[in-house]
Formats: C-alpha cells, sequence, structure tokens
C-alpha cells in the first residue's frame, strides 16, 4: 500500500474507495489491526442520516406536545393544582393559588403560540417573584409543583451561580438544566419553567439590606439573568464539556420559558415596616404606626411588599420589572407545624412509621410529643426546616435497636422523650389495646 513514506493510503470499508491520508481525518476510524476503516465522507453521510431521522422525530414529538396540548389544560385546571399541591403543602394558600395560575397560564400561553401567528397579539408571560422565611415552603413547593407538570421544569440554586469568568457555575447552567429535564429536546426546553432557588443571595452587597462592601460578583450575575430572563439565545455546552471555542454548543431561546425565582430575602419584612411608616408619616398616620413599639408581625407585612422594597434589598430595577406576579408566603405558626409532622403525603411522621413497619415495629407518637415537637421547631426559627432534625434526634437510637430483633413490637414516643430525651420504650406488640395514641395511617 506505501508508496513512500508520505502517501499512505487505506481503503473505506464502506464505499470502498481508497483514500490517500494526509491526516487522521481523512479516514477518522481506522483499525490496524483489522484494517477496517470508514472515510470522511462516509462519516458525514451517516451523520447527516441521523441528523435528519432525528430532526424528523423531534418534529413529530412537537406535533403530538401541540396536539396534547388541549388534554393538558384540561387536566391542569388551577384548583386541580392547587389540590395536588395541597397534598403536600400546609397552608400557603396564597402562593399556591399564584402558582396554580402562574402554570395554568403557562400552558394557555404555549396554545396560543402555536394556534397562531406570532405577528398577532403577542400573550405576554408573567414570570414570578416568591419570597417567605425559611423553611415555610417554597423549594418544597416548587419541587412539588415539578413534579406534576407536563413540562420540563428545572430548579437552580442562583448562590451557585457566578459571572462568567469567576470560579462556579455561569448563568447559561439553570438553561442547561432545564434542557436536560427536557430530555434534550430544544422545542421542549424552550417552553419549560426555570426556578431559580436562594435568588436573595444575588442581592447586590450594596443593597440598603446590606454591608458597603463592594460586590461586582453578585451584579454581573444579575445582569446574566437579565438577558436570560428577557429572553435570548442562550448558548451552553454539552454537561460535562469543558467551555472552550470549538466546543459545540447548544443554543436555546429563552423568550418562552417562565422563570420563577424564589428566596427568603431575610430582612425584607423591616425595609417594609420602615417604608410604610414613612408613607403613613408622610400622609399623616404617622402617630398610629409609631405608637406601636413592637416590631409588626412577619405576615402581616409580607404580603404588603412592593417591588422597590425588592430593590431596596438589592435586586437591579431591570430584573424586578420583569417578575411581575410577587408572591409571598406565611411564616408558619406551632399548629402549622404540627400539622405538618402528620398530614402531607410524605409527612416525616408516616416516613418513620412506613421505615419500622418493615422491622416488624409499629410507631406512635403521643400526642403531647408531637406538641412538644413542633414547640421546639418554633423556638429554633427554622421554620418546618428543623423539624425533622428534632425527630431525627429521638429516633436515632431506636432506628438502631430496632434491627436487633424481628419480633414484632410497638415503640412510643412520649413528650418526655422529646423534651428530655428519655429513651422511648420497646414494648411487645400485644400491649397495644390499652394506651390510647396518636397513629397517622
Ligand atoms: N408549608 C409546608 N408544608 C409542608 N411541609 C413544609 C412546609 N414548609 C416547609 N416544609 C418542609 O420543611 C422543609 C424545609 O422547607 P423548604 O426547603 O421548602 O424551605 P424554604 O422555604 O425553601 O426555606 P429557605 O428559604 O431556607 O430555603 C422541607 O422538608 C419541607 O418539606
Ligand atoms: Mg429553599
Ligand atoms: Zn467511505
Amino acid at each position: 500500500m506505501k508508496k513512500n513514506s508520505q502517501e499512505v493510503k487505506h481503503n473505506c470499508s464502506f464505499c470502498n474507495r481508497t483514500i490517500t491520508i494526509h491526516s487522521q481525518y481523512d479516514m477518522p476510524i481506522y483499525d490496524p489491526q483489522t484494517g477496517f476503516a470508514i472515510c470522511k465522507n462516509c462519516i458525514k453521510d451517516i451523520y447527516n442520516f441521523i441528523a435528519e431521522h432525528d430532526k424528523r422525530e423531534e418534529k413529530a414529538v412537537n406535533r403530538k406536545f401541540a396536539e396534547s396540548l388541549d388534554d393538558i389544560l384540561a387536566k391542569n385546571k388551577p384548583h386541580v393544582i392547587k389540590e395536588y399541591l395541597d397534598q403536600y403543602i400546609i397552608n400557603q394558600d396564597y402562593a399556591k393559588k399564584i402558582l396554580s395560575v402562574a402554570v395554568y397560564n403557562h400552558y394557555k400561553r404555549m396554545k396560543y403560540g402555536y394556534t397562531h401567528d406570532p405577528k398577532d397579539m403577542n400573550i405576554e408571560k408573567s414570570n414570578v417573584i416568591m419570597l417567605g422565611p425559611s423553611g415555610c415552603g417554597k423549594t418544597a413547593m416548587l419541587q412539588h409543583l415539578a413534579k406534576l407538570l407536563d413540562i420540563p421544569m428545572a430548579v437552580t440554586d442562583a448562590s451557585s451561580l457566578t459571572e462568567a469568568g469567576f470560579v462556579g457555575s455561569d448563568v447559561e447552567v439553570a438553561v442547561r438544566n432545564l434542557y436536560y429535564a427536557a430530555d434534550k429536546n430544544i422545542e421542549r426546553t424552550e417552553h419549560g419553567i426555570i426556578y431559580l432557588d436562594e435568588f436573595d443571595k444575588i442581592a447586590r452587597k450594596s443593597g440598603a439590606n446590606n454591608s458597603i462592601t463592594a460586590d461586582p460578583g453578585h451584579e454581573g450575575v444579575q445582569q446574566g439573568l437579565l438577558k436570560m430572563i428577557e429572553g435570548g439565545v442562550v448558548e451552553f455546552t454539552a454537561q460535562g464539556q469543558r467551555k472552550h471555542p470549538e466546543a459545540p454548543t447548544i443554543k436555546v431561546n429563552t423568550t418562552n420559558i417562565l422563570f420563577i425565582v424564589g428566596g427568603a430575602f431575610v430582612g425584607i419584612e423591616d425595609i417594609i415596616a420602615k417604608r410604610l411608616k414613612t408613607d403613613a408619616t408622610s400622609i399623616g398616620f404617622g402617630a398610629e404606626v409609631q405608637n406601636k413599639n413592637d416590631k409588626p408581625k412577619y405576615n402581616s407585612l409580607i404580603h404588603k411588599v412592593r417591588p422597590e422594597d425588592l430593590i431596596q434589598f438589592g435586586i437591579i430595577p431591570e430584573i424586578i420589572g420583569r417578575l411581575p406576579v410577587i408572591c409571598t408566603l406565611e411564616e408558619l405558626s406551632e399548629d402549622d407545624l404540627l400539622k405538618i409532622l402528620t398530614e402531607p403525603k410524605n409527612a416525616p411522621v408516616k416516613q418513620y412509621q412506613e421505615l419500622l413497619s418493615m422491622d416488624n415495629v409499629k410507631l406512635e407518637f403521643e400526642k403531647d410529643a408531637l406538641y412538644a415537637v413542633a414547640h421546639k421547631a418554633i423556638e429554633r426559627k427554622t421554620g418546618a426546616r428543623s423539624l425533622r432534625g428534632i425527630l431525627e434526634d429521638v429516633m436515632l437510637d431506636i432506628m438502631y435497636e430496632i434491627p436487633q430483633s424481628n419480633e414484632p413490637r410497638r415503640v412510643i414516643i412520649t413528650k418526655d422523650c422529646i423534651e428530655n430525651h428519655t429513651k422511648p420504650e420497646i414494648l411487645p406488640l400485644e400491649t397495644s389495646k390499652t394506651n390510647k395514641t396518636t397513629e397517622n395511617n
């Protein structure tokens, strides 16, 4: 085969042509052991063949999706979405309503887009900003919503995002996450929902709520996100691929993506209170408000939040302007926490009962014990977030000890176990009739 040391020729096993090899790209596939080879031309042909097939398939999927929108609309009416959320999230009715309507409208806008000429009237999307104290259910609500939806939704932690050039993930990661949630279908990605969690963490540090230290990084992240929220083409590389000039990119237009952002915005209630006080003073009702020395309660303030408070907090006005729907969640009461322990479909108490039942053990919580847990959680001031940890503390020893035998037994958690770390009693199953306790099945 070799004429001289320069000229190398191989036969393409596919098209049978003899190819002179100038570089490895002339015959990208070549196995010297067997001589099996495929030439550049053939590889290009095969690639085009597959790409065309994929495109046809994607188009068919998209057509099917557009046709299914009527069904989707029929089964995702706002009250149905809310009822679904009710199974998992206690209280927060206002937030549930807002989100249910936002999602339903998103579907409607999609249907409108498929059935109308883009030159006709354009139904604008209503991006949502969610605020509420730590552990009140923001992240949990969005996670449950994501499971219900017929369109892709991806949750991205905004606090992990950095301005291009800084260590960390670029803002495009939010769109990339959605792209993977949409099984790499661009069309579906472009109609999905992006939830940016911990959004308050990218507030400008120079915002009134923060110290004076300069903070160009966060402002840069906001600028990056602004472009995405405004709608435009976002380019990113496939997962795991490093960004470099030759890396192939995926392009997604974010114009129709619904953005929901959420965060605790710690201290926002003080900004609201301060504004209300000045408002009241300037129109002559100052005395009434100022008389009250005690800090007004979070729940009575949070619903009064206005865009200017969020700007004051350190979010740039351009972003606030593109998040027209403000969704507020309330601080949970001790009663709410009590319900969270046992009522939701995936309530922590139910989960422990399920776990122990696998070891033949019936787990019961005395009513007072549940009150004690809720009370302890309130003291920790992290909403429902601390419930799990408090339960885990009492359950650890039990969960360690129980599997040592297969005997059917019952375990009763009392108030004393919660308050004084007394070890819960493990009893034989027969005693179960005598003691009146709460069960949640
Ligand atoms: N209203 C609620 N109903 C049921 N469970 C709740 C509720 N609020 C919080 N939880 C539970 O408490 C835990 C923490 O809630 P979540 O992560 O949603 O808090 P968050 O509002 O996102 O707070 P943060 O601002 O600190 O992120 C979750 O396990 C969640 O299931
Ligand atoms: Mg959260
Ligand atoms: Zn060939």
